[in-house]
């Protein structure tokens, strides 16, 4: 069985995800880093030369890929819960942990990035905002919520591992 980390962008994914395989000493992998050894590029590249549908692409074959190992910690990208064969594919094998957090930490966690193609904006609070609404009733789809706004690494990871454990 895998664990996918999902959520919004600054949410927290990567830290936990990276924490939680230490933890129970699986291995890490990260949708984007795998999307971007694929394509040779970086995901900002990927968006500006060939567009976000290409990417959205790419990520579902990397989801079902992933979906078919086992064992492992997917930090997976922002995104992926909008496909739904995505999430039939990650479910099929794992348990899917969404982690959210309040417009205002997301902004203050993503502000000083300028890796993320879709927050390259004049007004990124705006469309963290307007993306975040839209995609709400996406991220419900997961197994199992949790708002890291407030809570440590160490007792985010704690929560999944209960979770993952009484399932
Ligand atoms: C995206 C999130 C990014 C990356 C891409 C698109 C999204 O991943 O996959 O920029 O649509 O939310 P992170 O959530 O890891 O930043």
């Amino acid at each position: 069985m895998n664990i996918v980390i999902v959520g919004f962008m600054g949410t927290g994914k990567t830290v936990v995800a990276k924490a939680l395989a230490k933890e129970l000493k699986k291995d890490y992998v990260s949708m984007d880093n795998v999307i971007e050894k694929k394509e040779g590029k970086s995901i900002s590249d990927i968006f500006a030369q060939k567009g976000e549908p290409y990417f959205r692409n790419v990520e579902k074959e990397v989801a079902k890929e992933l979906s078919e190992k086992d064992g492992l910690i997917i930090d997976a990208g922002g995104g992926v819960v909008l496909n739904e064969e995505n999430i039939k594919n990650l479910k099929n094998n794992g348990k899917i942990i969404c982690l959210t957090a309040t417009i205002d930490v997301i902004f203050e966690r993503t502000k000083r990035h300028t890796h993320r193609p879709l927050l390259n904006v004049e007004d990124p609070k705006k469309k963290i905002k307007e993306l975040f609404d839209f995609r709400t009733p996406y991220y419900k789809k997961a197994d199992h919520e949790i708002d890291t706004s407030k809570k440590s690494i160490r007792e985010i990871v704690k929560e999944i591992v209960e979770v993952v454990g009484s399932r």
